[in-house]
């Protein structure tokens, strides 16, 4: 059951997967690195397996490579407790210290091992009470579901940020982060609420407040047939990672935001490097290069650090002249991305250092540079990037602003002002996320679209490149990002009755001439869809169709504007039976060059 359970979540993470069921008074364990059928082989499809109560986990890296060590189920020293955890415990490394200096030894490079350690600190006989200490303790969003090798029939289940359900079923009952992996067994569900803990037993489940007070909550009937229900009912995974974007970006900024201050642990440079630092190199491809074109902005403007941004597949090949005191900050999803692995391979024979801003933990790139920070989106799946997009920005953002402290650039008021307004962009994206209606109806003029032109000026202009892609990748029309500047230079010969423009402007001082870039165009017969700043008149008067952003500091402009891009880019895609998820000829990582 458990195996079969894990297979359905299989699109969430693959890197390891582990096992633990309660048989004969004893934890039995068995894990194994790389995907579910090594485990599957392992355990003879579960049978060497047999038990009555029982959790299993099949990992996406977000703390350690992914190997047998780090994979869950973790338990304590005695194994007489073992834990599966999805999301992320901020406090790990404070817990971590604190619990080798109670004398408890570690294995993984894990979070969640320390969950494992402290339940056996709390534990004297009463699991709830060990339960409720435990998330006392823990910070970070996360779910989690618990067995005590003394407690046979029952297994604990708590969520925090992360999702966590329960079913109901005639053979037993049931507990998963996605209806997906226990709808063969029943649709009845129930979804508990945040720190309510859970005691699921095959004949009942019991849910108690963090104060012990019962709680009931109604059964759901699950309409989803099992394939939908992988996307969390969406109808694509696109849209599904879309609509994570505000948990995404909130799970990569909460980390590295603390007491007022950027703490980013993974950036193995002190203060004194990176004050040292004299240029830094952005190379990426596709729309990892797109959010280093808009961090070379940022850069530029905060830390007053001269930055070059590269095509990975060119700066390969043009020989660039790199200095042992510039930073080299390679951008890929994956991890895994040709073009990009070359480039950190000539950063670092130049003697450069270099500073990896990847998703996939234990990646290629990841282990090939010098430093790594980890974007928390989870497992990417569809092809198209939307929440990684977003996760790199954050991290760009935060290391801007890392580099400005450093350097002294930023401080005091306008450093609590630029936390502030970074805090607020989950919110603000769940915002913009609310114009999805408006966006589709907007994205059904276009289907029949030939040509689509997106312009900007500044970062704007970086966002277009990232609007166009989105656009060009997944409905197949073609599209160009311009600087809106350069427009009349030549490519505006292309504009006639009903081309379709996507001006955007989220920079104060550039609204003026980008206004004037819209009246060039519409004069020439252009449809505009613009997205802008909130009481912008000016350019909402002048635009066929308009989405506005809410107040935010014009340097983090990138998070909300890209949202309505995505789904127009999606919509039409889905419009013109395109499959959104899988475009043709493309893969998710090109690991050749
Ligand atoms: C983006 O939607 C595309 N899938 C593609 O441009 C992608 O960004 C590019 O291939 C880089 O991939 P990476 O981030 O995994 O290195």
């Amino acid at each position: 059951m458990i195996l079969e359970g894990l297979e359905r979540l299989e699109y969430r993470g693959y890197d390891s997967a582990g096992i633990a069921v309660i048989d004969d008074g004893a934890l039995r364990i068995t894990k194994a690195g790389g995907k579910l059928e090594v485990l599957n082989g392992l355990t003879r499809g579960g049978t060497t397996l047999p038990g009555f109560a029982g959790i299993g986990h099949t990992r996406w890296a977000t703390h350690g490579v992914p190997n047998e060590v780090n994979a869950h189920p973790h338990y304590n020293t005695a194994k007489t407790i073992a834990v599966v955890q999805n999301g992320i415990i901020e406090n790990y490394v404070a817990l971590r210290k604190r619990l080798i200096s109670k004398g408890y030894q570690f294995v993984s490079e894990t979070d969640t091992e320390t969950v494992a350690h402290l339940l056996d600190l709390y534990y004297k006989g009463n699991p709830l009470e060990a339960v409720i200490k435990v998330l006392q303790h823990i910070e970070g969003s996360y779910a989690l579901s618990i067995l005590f090798a003394d407690q046979p029939d029952v297994v604990y289940g708590v969520r925090k940020g992360c999702p966590l359900i329960l079913g109901i079923g005639e053979d037993g009952n049931f507990m998963a982060s996605d209806v997906t992996a226990i709808l063969k067994h029943t649709r009845r569900v129930i979804y508990p609420g945040e720190m309510e803990i859970v005691e699921l037993k095959a004949d009942g489940v019991r849910i108690v407040t963090m104060d012990e007070e019962e709680v009931t909550h109604g059964i759901t009937e699950v309409a989803w047939d099992i394939s939908a229900a992988e996307k969390g009912g969406y109808k694509h995974y696109m849209l599904k990672e879309i609509m994570e974007q505000p948990r995404v970006v909130r799970d990569t900024l909460s980390p590295r935001i603390r007491d007022g201050r950027i703490v980013i642990e993974e950036l193995g440079m002190s203060d004194e490097e990176l004050s040292r630092v004299r240029r830094v190199f952005m190379v990426a491809c596709g729309s990892a290069y797109h959010t280093g074109v808009t961090g070379r902005y940022i850069f530029e403007n905060l830390a007053r650090i001269p930055v070059e941004t590269d095509l990975a597949s060119e700066f390969i090949y043009r020989d660039p002249l790199l200095d042992r005191d510039d930073l080299v900050v390679v951008i890929s999803q994956s991890g895994e991305t040709k073009d990009t692995l070359d480039a950190v391979k000539i950063a670092r024979e130049a003697g450069c250092k270099v500073l990896a801003i990847v998703n996939v933990v234990g990646s290629t790139i990841a282990r090939e540079s010098d430093f790594v920070m980890y974007t928390q989106a989870g497992p990417e799946i569809s092809v198209a990037t939307t929440k990684a997009y977003s996760a790199q920005l954050i991290a760009l953002y935060l290391l801007a602003m890392k580099f400005a402290e450093v350097r002294g650039f930023l401080h005091g008021r306008k450093l609590r002002s630029m936390l502030d307004d970074l805090m607020k962009l989950p919110e603000q994206i769940e915002l913009m996320l609310g114009n999805r209606d408006k966006v589709q109806r907007i994205a059904n003029r276009f289907i029949a679209a030939r040509d689509v032109f997106f312009i900007g000026r500044g970062i704007d202009y970086a966002i277009s490149l990232e609007g166009s892609l989105k656009l060009k990748e997944i409905s197949y029309i073609h599209s160009e990002a311009y600087a809106a500047g350069e427009l009349k230079h030549g490519t505006i010969a292309l504009m006639e009755e009903g081309s379709l423009v996507a001006a955007v402007s989220t920079q104060p001082a550039l609204h003026a001439k980008l206004l004037s870039n819209i009246v060039e165009v519409k004069a020439r017969g252009a449809v505009i869809f613009s997205v802008t700043t909130m009481g912008n008149r000016e350019i909402e008067e002048a635009s066929d169709f308009c989405v506005t952003l809410p107040e935010t500091n014009p340097l983090f402009a990138n998070s909300l504007a890209i949202i309505p891009l995505q789904m127009l880019a999606y919509y039409i895609s889905d419009g013109r039976g395109c499959d959104v998820d899988k475009p043709r000829n493309l893969a998710k990582s090109v690991t050749v060059e």
